[in-house]
């Protein structure tokens, strides 16, 4: 089926769940008010909030209370376009697989769209929600889906059994969706250490040892695995990748980047993995973070050339400034300082000249980097702007 027939397809699934898109806020939280009381609103947020510091049975009471039949549409139609980045993404990986596990699978929206695509192919979807199992049953019910079973179980507290060519998961491994992940090496760098007991704290506190080792031992010899989990930030992409890869996972093409708008906030999400068990790697691991436009430094051409008065010559606060610092030239260093936490973290702020035009440095062991430049007349602001920074740190 071509793609747009395909969007059209997940499209019609989606609205079959009761499922709408908005890309107004205005439109959205209108229709939130109408469906749902104060009350219940209040409810929501606060076991919200709870889901985000709590442990792992606020995490079960929020996915139990969002499963409810009066909540899920209103709640999961923030993630339509989440659904159509994913689902359709997947969905092109599913043709050659026979036995599918989705380990997370929620309510079961995009489990039952693979199930209705692929009638030949066994489907499975495990969640440890009780609430949201039973409405993903109920709806393969509805939807008269024989290939699909779903099961209430927790791999935290349980194996699993079978065997499966192909698993799906996705952001049900990350646990913490604050860690932060592990830290680089120092200030000047963003590699990490190849440190197992930083690795391993990282998979236990977000709970991700146990999830994937017991999803490998239900996967088949050379089965392929499709991954994705808020990891963009490198910070928790390189030991989210290390733990893949220590498990034999390898990349059967490159990680996909994801973006989309949850209705008008843009997300970055992913990157979408696909990777297979057991074969030989054909694609590396990236390890580096996501450069902007920024490294398109050039400093003469800067100069003069200031577009908005008021603003300084360059300014960049994405990892590329490193770039931009590494390549200015013979920089004089006034001040500068370099903080070290005793748990290793650095922050590393510098203030210099170049020529005749100042400029501010920072960067941390969190991949924050920012690269200012003023001219002279108002080196002042950035001299000011360093002693707040360094008021700042702890
Ligand atoms: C953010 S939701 C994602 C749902 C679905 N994969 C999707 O993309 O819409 C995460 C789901 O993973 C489930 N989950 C998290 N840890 C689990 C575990 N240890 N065992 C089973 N399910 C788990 C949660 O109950 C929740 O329904």
């Amino acid at each position: 089926m071509a793609t747009d027939s395909l969007q059209q397809t997940l499209r019609d699934h989606l609205a079959w769940w009761g499922l709408r898109h908005f890309t107004s806020d205005h439109e959205y939280f209108l229709w939130q008010r109408q469906q749902l009381s104060v009350e219940e609103l209040n409810q929501l947020n606060s076991r919200a909030e709870r889901k985000r510091t709590g442990d792992r049975v606020d995490e079960i009471a929020f996915y139990d209370l969002a499963a409810q039949p009066k909540t899920f549409p209103i709640l999961y139609s923030q993630r339509y376009e989440y659904y159509e980045a994913i689902g359709l993404r997947t969905l092109a990986q599913l043709g050659k697989a026979q036995d599918i596990l989705d380990f997370g699978c929620g309510i079961g929206v995009l489990t039952t769209f693979y199930a209705r695509c692929f009638p030949d192919v066994n489907v499975v979807g495990i969640d440890r929600s009780a609430a949201s199992i039973a409405i993903a049953q109920r709806k393969a019910k509805e939807l008269g889906l024989r290939n699909l079973r779903f099961i209430c179980l927790d791999v935290q507290t349980e194996p699993l059994s079978g065997s499966f060519d192909l698993v799906l998961t996705t952001h049900a491994l990350l646990q913490a969706e604050q860690d932060p992940g592990i830290p680089s090496a120092s200030w000047r760098t963003f590699d990490r250490v190849d440190d197992p007991s930083q690795q391993m704290a990282f998979e236990q506190r977000t709970g991700l040892a146990i999830r994937l080792d017991r999803l490998c031992q239900v996967l088949c010899p050379h089965g392929r695995m499709i991954v994705s989990e808020k990891t963009r930030q490198l910070a928790r992409r390189v030991p989210f990748q290390r733990a893949l890869a220590s498990r034999g996972l390898q990349l059967v093409q490159p990680a996909d980047p994801i973006q989309y708008r949850s209705i008008e906030e843009v997300v970055e999400d992913g990157p979408f993995y696909v990777l297979n068990k057991g074969n030989q790697a054909t694609v590396t691991w990236d390890e580096l973070p996501e450069l902007d436009d920024g490294t398109l430094f050039n400093l003469n051409a800067m100069l003069g050339n200031s577009i908005d008065p008021n603003g300084p010559l360059y300014e960049n606060h994405g990892p590329s400034a490193q770039v931009a610092w590494e390549e200015l030239p013979e920089p004089r260093v006034t001040h500068e300082l370099t903080r070290e936490e005793p748990d290793g973290r650095q922050v590393h702020v510098e203030l210099g000249l170049v020529d005749e035009t100042h400029y501010l440095y920072c960067a941390n062991t969190f991949d924050q980097r920012q690269l200012v430049m003023m001219e002279e007349a108002r080196a002042a602001l950035l001299e000011a702007y360093y002693q707040e920074i360094l008021r700042g740190l702890p």
